[in-house]
């Protein structure tokens, strides 16, 4: 029996006002969220039932069904907590030095995440990519199409129309200028400094 759950948001649904509008956070977060667990759910007791019965005929089709929804459920778990009222502001310390080292600068990083945002079907992350001991910034159609295997997301941001149409309309670079006014980037660093020691 699978028993993923939606984790609550970390802050009021208002919280983000008026970067994301408290309806926007709601649907997205009881609804959208509530689907990929739901989904994930789902698709691994079709698996189970299957490897019980033998029958692998829906098989496939609930193998995709767990990276999809597992991904947005993952993705949506980090990017309500990459997110904050007290956000703002740019990295320090050694996710900083980092950005810096990997990209040239803050700026170019931060240059090549909006043209991964403007870009994405469905997210743009920064990712600490373990084979090659560096970070990136990818761009993700869908929750689970584009993603470089061993690399753990630190920031995502959901670019997904749900995420931002209710809110700016097509203007989704107006969102993601919005995005950067409430990024929690002490969440950031912490999942950097996370995923860079389980490779140490
Ligand atoms: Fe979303």
């Amino acid at each position: 029996m699978s028993d993923y759950e939606l984790p609550p948001l970390p802050y009021d649904y208002d919280a983000l006002e008026p970067h994301v509008s408290e309806q926007v956070l709601t649907w997205h977060h009881d609804t959208h969220h509530q689907g990929y667990v739901n989904g994930w759910n789902s698709a691994e007791e079709t698996l189970q039932s299957n490897r019980e019965d033998g029958d692998f005929a829906s098989s496939s089709g609930a193998i995709r069904n767990v990276t999809h929804n597992g991904s947005g459920h993952i993705l949506h778990s980090i990017f309500w907590n990459n997110m904050s009222p007290n956000g703002g502001g740019e990295p320090e310390g050694d996710l900083r030095e980092r950005i810096e080292e990997d990209f040239g600068s803050y700026e170019a990083w931060e240059g090549e995440f909006r043209a991964a945002a403007s870009a994405a079907g469905g997210w743009a992350l920064l990712v600490y990519d373990s084979h090659s001991e560096q970070l990136r910034n990818v761009v993700v159609d869908k929750h689970d199409q584009g993603a470089l295997w061993g690399s753990h997301p630190i920031l995502a941001l959901d670019v997904w129309e749900h995420s931002y149409y209710y809110d700016y309309g097509p203007d989704r670079g107006d969102f993601v200028d919005n995005f950067f006014e409430v990024v929690d980037w002490d969440d950031v660093a912490e999942r950097y400094d996370e995923a860079v020691s389980l490779f140490e």
